[in-house]
């Protein structure tokens, strides 16, 4: 946060990083997702210069921050970015940097909004057309929740998230840029009714439903198995895992506290989710022998207090 105030006509922005719980590759044919704000954050310092200036200890956030202010009517502005959204690490940082400028230009506008704006600005800056999800959850996350959103309506419901469980992240290793991965193929293929690719995609919005009853049941068992189904499913029907990941997730299921796992996010190397017992987590981690990212639920960034 700044430890000063803004000078006059200086803004400033924070949003975090989400995970995806379930449904994956859905969001942009109008399906259900769970999504959930996480407790990383990016955070963005800004003013109107002459010319546009990034000042970042990541690279690459320059065609964001000006898709944002392009979406807004915004000018030129000087900007200097903070964040600890690990960047290729399957968390969206890139949503985060979107929400966090939308947050920082537009603070008073309304968290769909936002969302909708920032979505377009990553097609904008990207080319890639993802759905609305990550840029959702960066805005309108609820701490101690996850979000149960409808793509189609961009109705959402807060569903309650146990404290008993961690979430945790496990990357990879193989990191592709989205718009370096068949992704817009993927969504073509499906939105053209390819059979496999539909099948994916329809089983995955039931797991959606059945995932958010079992979690109003307590049922983590459930919610696990509805993880390891998700990710068999991405794998043979959506065809967007990899063999590492598939080791990774073989091995994460395999582990001390694990509920399940499955790739997350868009695929194609990247991250994958896992569902531990929060009581168990060194365990876990020490079973998968590489840095695990352990999460809990955050607030978005355009999320109002609760009276
Ligand atoms: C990326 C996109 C999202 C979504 C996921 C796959 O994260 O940004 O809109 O399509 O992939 O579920």
């Amino acid at each position: 946060m700044p430890s000063e105030p803004l000078a006059a006509g200086a803004w400033h922005g924070r949003a975090p990083g989400r995970v995806n719980l379930i449904g994956e590759h859905v969001d942009y044919l109008g399906g259900v997702v769970l999504p959930a704000a996480i407790d990383r954050y990016t955070e963005v310092w800004g003013r109107p210069a002459g010319e546009w200036s990034v000042d970042s200890a990541v690279p690459g956030g320059l065609a964001y921050v000006r898709a944002v202010a392009a979406e807004l009517g915004a000018g030129p502005q000087a900007v200097r970015i903070e964040s600890d959204v690990p960047p290729g690490a399957g968390v969206s940082s890139s949503a985060a940097l979107l929400v966090a400028v939308a947050a920082g230009l537009a603070p008073s506008i309304d968290g769909k909004k936002a969302a909708l704006l920032c979505q377009r600005a990553e097609h904008r800056a990207t080319g890639v057309r993802v759905g609305v999800m990550d840029q959702f959850a960066a805005a309108l996350g609820r701490r101690g929740h996850a979000l149960l959103l409808d793509c189609a309506t961009l109705d959402y419901e807060e569903v309650p998230f146990p404290e008993q469980i961690a979430i945790a992240v496990i990357e990879s290793g193989e990191h592709r840029s989205l718009a370096a991965t068949p992704y817009n193929e993927r969504r073509r293929e499906a939105e053209s009714g390819d059979p496999r690719r539909r099948r994916h995609v329809d089983s995955e919005i039931a797991r959606v439903h059945s995932f958010v009853s079992a979690l109003r049941d307590g049922d983590f068992t459930r919610m696990g198995l509805l993880l390891n189904e998700s990710h068999r499913s991405l794998r043979e029907d959506f065809e967007v895992s990899t063999p590492a990941v598939d080791a990774l997730v073989e091995t994460a299921c395999e582990s001390p506290g694990c509920y399940g796992a499955r790739i997350m996010g868009a695929g194609f190397g990247g991250s994958v989710i896992a569902l531990v017992d929060r009581a168990r987590t060194s365990e876990f981690e020490h079973s998968i022998g590489r840095p695990v990212l352990f999460c809990s639920t955050a607030d978005g960034a355009f999320v109002r207090e609760r009276p």
